[in-house]
């Protein structure tokens, strides 16, 4: 069975038995690194893509269950481009080691897309599934809080 799935807007395929988390076939045969495989059992949220703009844990989703349009950290910006949320993120000196910010973004990312001056309150909430082993919360909090400002003012 040849599995056929879209990342970052192409076409792909496959010939990886259907069961294949999804971030294996990401990371091993398409080379995209940027979702991190840290826990493997849906606690940490450092696997998260996108599939048709919802946050998604790629390592509990089989590939074959992966027919949407998939969304990594590598296809969100141009190169040398950053998207609202990363510079925001950019700005608020937030990151510390890098792990979790693939997911990180790609939950924000999600969250701003839904609604673009979301409350504090919200924005933790969103996050609450995305681990920071560093305990950068705080900036990446702020971080957030302060588009969500941006954006109301805008
Ligand atoms: S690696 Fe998927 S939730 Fe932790
Ligand atoms: S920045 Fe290190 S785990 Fe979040």
């Amino acid at each position: 069975m040849v599995l056929h799935l879209t990342v970052n807007g192409e076409a792909r395929t496959s010939d990886a038995p259907p069961l294949t988390p999804l971030i294996d076939l990401l990371r091993d045969e398409f080379h995209l690194t940027g979702a991190k495989p840290v826990c493997r059992e849906g606690f940490c949220g450092a696997c998260t893509v996108l599939v048709d703009g919802v946050p998604t844990l790629s390592c509990l989703t089989p590939a074959a269950l992966a027919t949407g349009e998939i969304q990594t950290i590598e296809g969100l910006a141009a190169p040398g481009a950053l998207t609202p949320v990363q510079a925001a993120l950019e700005t608020h000196e937030a990151v510390q080691c890098g792990m979790c910010f693939p997911g990180m973004v790609l939950t924000l990312t999600h969250l701003f897309a839904e609604e673009p001056r979301p409350a504090r309150e919200t924005i933790r909430a969103a996050l609450a599934g995305n681990i920071c082993r560093c305990t950068g919360y705080e900036r990446i909090v702020e971080a957030a809080v302060a588009l969500a400002s941006a954006n109301a003012a805008a």
